[in-house]
This record gives C-alpha cells, sequence and structure tokens, in this order.
C-alpha cells in the first residue's frame, strides 16, 4: 500500500499512532506544498473539501494557519468556537462528532483533555486532527521537524534539548524526535515534569537514540543541536502564573544557557513567547532564532497533513 493509501480517512491524535515513515512522507509533502506556494502555483488537491475548527481554547497560528490552508487548498474551513457551538452548553462529544461527520471532510479541534479529542474521533466517519490538547501539540512538531530538516538538512543524529515545562510540547517532542531519530533531551523542574507514561512511550521508539528528563537545564543542552522553549504557564495555568515564575526561574533559555550548546545551535518556541521569562529578548530575537520560519511551517506542514488525511 503506498502511503498516500495508508494515511486517507486517518485522524491525527498523537504522533505516537504514526510510523516514522508516515511521519517523514507527511514532511517531504510539506516541503512540496511550500514550494508550490513559493513558484505561486495554484494546487487545489482538497477543491470542494470542508474542514471544521473547533476552538475552546485561544489560537493565532493554528486557527489562521488551518483556514488560510484548506482555503488554498481548495477548500473551506469553518471556525467554531465552542462558544457558539452546542458543545458549549452541554451536547456531548459523540452527538457532535456524528452530526458534524454528515457535513464535513475533516475536523481540527483545540481542547483541554486528549480523552474529548480521543472520543471525537471514535464517534466521527471522518479524519479528526489534534490541533492541541493539554497533552500534546502534533501539528507544531510536525512544523518543527520541517523546520528542523530546512535548516540542519537533515533529522537524525541531532539533538534536541527542551527547557521548561513538561507540557503538551514535551510530550510532543519526546515522541516526534524519539520517532524520527533525534536524541532528546527535556529539562524541567522536579515537580513539573513530563508525565512518566508518555516519558516510557517516547522511550520506547528511539532506536538507538536517548530520550533524556533530568532537572539539570545545561546538562540537557551541552552539544544541542536544537534549544526548544515554551510558556512557563500554558493555556489553562493562568492562575499558576506567579508560582511557575519561581518554581521556573533556572530554566530560562538565555546567552549562558545557550553557551552549552554548540555553536551553529538554532532556537525554537511554538509561540506565543514571554520575552524575559522563558526566553531573552537577544536569543528569541537574535541571529540562531528561527521562530517565525517555524510558525510560517505550521501552514506548509498541515496542508500535507490535509492532503494525506483528507485527500
Ligand atoms: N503554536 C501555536 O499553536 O500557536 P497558537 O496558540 O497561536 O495557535
Ligand atoms: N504549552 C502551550 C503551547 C501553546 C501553543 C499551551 O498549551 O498554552
Amino acid at each position: 500500500m503506498s502511503f498516500a493509501e495508508e494515511l486517507k480517512g486517518r485522524s491525527l491524535l498523537t504522533l505516537a499512532d504514526y510510523s516514522k515513515a508516515e511521519i517523514a512522507y507527511i514532511l517531504e509533502l510539506a516541503d512540496k506544498v511550500k514550494q508550490k506556494k513559493k513558484n505561486g502555483e495554484m494546487y487545489e488537491p482538497l477543491k470542494g473539501k470542508t474542514l471544521g475548527m473547533i476552538f475552546e481554547k485561544s489560537s493565532t497560528r493554528t486557527r489562521v494557519s488551518f483556514e488560510t490552508g484548506i482555503y488554498q487548498l481548495g477548500g473551506m474551513g469553518l471556525f467554531l468556537s465552542s462558544n457558539d457551538i452546542q458543545l458549549g452548553r452541554g451536547e456531548p462529544i459523540s452527538d457532535t462528532a456524528k452530526v458534524l461527520s454528515g457535513y464535513l471532510d475533516g475536523i481540527m479541534i483545540r481542547t483541554f483533555s486528549q480523552q474529548d479529542v480521543e472520543q471525537l474521533a471514535e464517534n466521527a466517519s471522518i479524519p479528526v486532527i489534534n490541533g492541541l490538547t493539554d497533552d500534546y501539540h502534533p501539528c507544531q512538531v510536525l512544523a518543527d521537524l520541517q523546520t528542523i530538516k530546512e535548516e540542519k538538512g537533515k533529522l537524525e543524529g541531532l539533538k534536541l534539548a527542551y527547557i521548561g515545562d513538561g507540557n503538551n510540547m514535551a510530550h510532543s517532542l519526546m515522541i516526534g524526535g524519539a520517532k524520527m531519530g533525534l536524541d532528546v533531551a527535556i529539562a524541567a523542574p522536579k515537580d513539573y515534569q513530563p508525565k512518566t507514561k508518555i516519558t516510557e512511550l517516547a522511550k520506547s521508539f528511539a532506536d538507538g537514540t536517548e530520550v533524556i528528563v533530568t532537572e539539570d537545564a545545561a546538562e540537557a543542552v551541552k552539544n544541542a543541536d536544537v534549544i526548544y522553549s515554551d510558556v512557563w504557564a500554558s493555556m489553562g495555568q493562568e492562575s499558576e502564573q506567579i508560582e511557575r515564575e519561581k518554581a521556573f526561574a533556572n530554566y530560562q533559555v538565555n546567552k549562558d544557557l545557550l553557551a552549552y550548546a554548540k555553536e551553529d545551535a538554532i532556537f525554537m518556541h511554538c509561540l506565543p513567547a514571554h520575552r524575559g521569562e522563558e526566553v531573552t529578548a537577544d536569543i528569541i530575537d537574535g541571529p540562531q532564532s528561527v521562530v517565525f520560519q517555524e510558525a510560517e511551517n505550521r501552514l506548509h506542514a498541515q496542508k500535507a497533513l490535509m492532503i494525506a488525511l483528507m485527500g
């Protein structure tokens, strides 16, 4: 079976469900659609198709990249804020899934619980794409892998260090990185480390590479090719901001920490960023930062994903 046949109709809930070869196929397709866009070539393989986009949390990149992405592919996106659809008034996810399956060709959802996304996918007869939960952010990591490949010319054999909260980004980077042959080191304070179950899962995908979780940021960054950071308080954790600022004080990506990395290391961040907290302005706005290329690649990577799943 070809990858196109293999992926058609599938959902993306976490990269754990995708093989290395399937992820590589999507990344290659992402490069192709990016090139077509740069060449000004019309490419509309999803003509007439619709993507519903359910948002229970805020978004700039995910919303705009999915909505313009489906439009550029010939289809249409519908922004479905959970405040405006009956889901927000208690209509069951399973009913929502069945109803939307009758209208749409795909659903993207950003919400809190991963179980809700799983329930949506179980009850939908169309592909469901995870646009971020408290546990995972797989679409971001597809764009991240595309960006790393563009910058370094390869993925295998590189070391990625993630500094900060053991959150959705840490989880998805561990899984995506381990699958694609990168060493992944996560540095997080003791009480904010990634979930043990997800760390073990990521380790099970590592084939001759390492997945390390440590409290020592300098150790994680040592010899890294990619330094990654994310906010200290994620969406839904705003009330913990002050206590988190204290807990994460030694986990800021700054000049001193970056000195442990390789000289040609790149800095990445899923954005939105808080300058002066998880990263200093001189780093995120400096020559090693690729954050805006990374943000742009959300568009290209997700177009490839939609073609693969909904084409
Ligand atoms: N990185 C990311 O998902 O950004 P948004 O929250 O703006 O969608
Ligand atoms: N960890 C962040 C990522 C935002 C894209 C959050 O969940 O808010």
